[in-house]
């Protein structure tokens, strides 16, 4: 894709990446891939924002040769140390050695740790601005949207918002840039709530601390580093991400996440019981096969969803391996709040409460009812974990 222009003599010059299969070594995107979106404004100064991973400096370069020449510029601006945007820095650099790398303060350590540049860096302090002659910018601290030394760039001529991680999310470019020119972009919409619940989760309540304190700045175009930009209707990702960032306190919507797993198809068949008074009572569910699902999918759910009912069997007198891992990925994330339940198979002994009990205690989880069987799951026991899906789902519906 070329590069393309978002206001006068301001540039999307980013990359596509269908090649990375983990996000961060950890979160599939082989399907869906990633943009690394940077910036270019030619001004009386030349300005890139943000880069890309290391994989991608060719294709980089290029794109931004269509403008100018990487010699040529005067600032390169750093809103996140994180590799995914700064991986080309060092080339860049070596190209354009007179230029000014601009970041924060907690930036700088970070910037000689990675690269060893150590000279022509800039710290901005928050609200100090940049007169590019002609276009200026101005620079918002908003630690820990992703990492502590964040901040977001704002052009105040086209009135952009360059947000780097905040307001991103998953989803490699598909042949367009902006919001408006896609019919539906529910796809970018899963996309980023699966980033927001990978990646930008545990620091929810630094979210809404960075939505408050740009809450004056006339903004008309939000352009992150990651997924869609936003020139139609910048207030709709600001507003989702407000609404996900508030899920760590409220605990959700009233929905259920459903999470079940079966070594020889025992609690996979009382599953199916408790679906069924789950449907009967009306509530959403989103349901994962745990042992066959990668984290990064049930994660989306799990943070949005207030219920969370989890069947799956003991294992050597323990949790089920892959629900372990799953609580101890929501813990790192804060997905606190939650009413959960829990049903599954057992054969010698149970266990698996006990463990999850012990789990869910950091995650202020509620354990509202448990149902652990011996054995098969006789008729009886599936008019058991009917009664028991009505039960919860009609909980879930009625609670606040
Ligand atoms: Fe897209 Fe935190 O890096």
């Amino acid at each position: 894709m070329p590069a393309v222009e978002i206001r006068p003599d301001i540039h999307w010059v980013g990359v596509n990446d269908h090649t990375t299969d983990l996000f961060e070594g950890l979160w599939p995107i082989s399907r869906e891939g990633v943009s690394y979106n940077a910036y270019f404004i030619n001004a009386g100064k030349k300005a890139i924002i943000d880069l890309a991973k290391s994989i991608k400096v060719d294709e980089f370069l290029d794109r931004l040769r269509e403008l100018s020449d990487p010699q040529a510029i005067d600032y390169i601006v750093l809103n996140h140390m994180e590799p995914d945007h700064t991986g080309i820095l060092k080339v860049l650099r070596d190209i354009a050695p007179s230029s000014t790398i601009v970041c924060s303060a907690k930036a700088k350590p970070m910037i000689e740790g990675f690269f060893g540049i150590t000279d022509n860096v800039e710290i901005v302090e928050d609200g100090q601005t940049i007169d590019l002659g002609g276009k200026t910018l101005t620079f918002h601290m908003t630690p820990f949207v992703h990492w502590p030394e964040t901040m977001m760039t704002y052009e105040e001529n086209e009135k952009i918002l360059f947000s780097c991680d905040g307001f991103g999310g998953y989803g490699a470019l598909r042949g367009a840039i902006f919001d408006d020119e896609y019919a539906d972009f529910g796809f970018y919409r899963q996309e980023s709530l699966r980033y927001y619940a990978n990646i930008v989760a545990s620091f929810s309540a630094h979210v809404l601390r960075a939505i408050d304190r740009l809450a004056d700045i006339p903004v008309e175009v939000i352009a992150p580093s990651h997924g869609l930009i936003w020139r139609e209707n910048p207030s709709l990702i600001v507003d989702l991400y407000r609404k996900w960032a508030e899920y760590a306190d409220n605990g959700g919507e009233q929905a259920v996440t459903l999470i079940y797993g079966s070594m020889y198809g025992n609690t996979e068949t009382l599953m199916d019981a408790v679906f069924q008074g789950l449907s009967h009572s009306g509530v959403n569910v989103e349901a994962f096969d745990i042992a066959r699902t990668h984290a990064s999918y049930i994660l989306p759910a799990l943070w949005s969803n207030r219920g969370v009912l989890l069947g799956v069997p003991t294992y050597e007198n323990r949790l089920f391996p892959p629900a372990a891992h799953l609580l101890d990925l929501a813990e790192r994330k804060n997905m606190n709040n939650k009413l959960c339940g829990y049903f599954g198979s057992y054969g010698w002994a149970g266990g698996a409460v006990r463990e999850l009990e012990k789990r869910i205690g950091p995650l202020r989880w509620e354990l509202v009812e448990s149902f652990a069987f011996r054995g098969g799951a006789t008729r009886e026991k599936c008019t058991q974990g009917k009664d028991f899906g009505l039960r919860f789902g009609r909980m879930i519906l009625e609670s606040t």
